[in-house]
């Protein structure tokens, strides 16, 4: 049986006893269990560079406690795939070449494969819609729309 204080993380029960319950989800993740697939960009719930997935739905992990995470299931980039074993949005963001500084994707990548969880058809423009506030500064959007095209084929 799972303490109050646990999330599962990547299919893993962790213990957060020592973390305050009002850290941000992003905190505990970097900080305390070194997970650096989700980055911290504006800390505002604005950029989506910390997204994460909350039992399936794409979360700002920058501006949620890690008490919402409670008994919650958690995942991060690095729970998606492997280097040898890529998920498919992560395989097309490589193939279509979507990243140039690559704070952004973390951000794109979760975002997508939440879409597609619940939306494996979605449209270019519901894609584009699903983006519209993951933010990318260098400009690789047309890359990262052909990777989200690709990734859902
Ligand atoms: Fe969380 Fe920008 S760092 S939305």
């Amino acid at each position: 049986m799972a303490s109050s204080r646990e999330i599962k993380v990547n299919g893993q029960w962790i213990r957060l006893d020592n973390t305050p319950p009002t850290t941000p989800l992003l905190y505990a993740l970097r900080n305390d269990l070194m997970l650096n697939g989700p980055k911290y960009g504006c800390g505002l719930g604005e950029c989506g560079a910390c997204t994460v997935l909350i039992n399936g739905v794409a979360t700002r992990s920058c501006i949620t406690p890690v008490s919402a995470a409670y008994q919650k299931e958690i995942t991060t980039l690095e729970g998606l795939g492997t280097e040898q074993n890529m998920h498919p949005v992560q395989q097309a963001f490589v193939e279509e070449q979507a990243a140039q500084c690559g704070y952004c994707t973390n951000g794109m990548i979760m975002t997508l494969v939440a879409l597609f969880e619940r939306n494996p058809k979605a449209s270019e423009d519901e894609i584009k819609q699903e983006l519209a506030y993951n933010l990318c500064r260098c400009g690789t959007h047309m890359e990262i729309l052909s990777a989200a095209e690709k990734a859902k084929a």
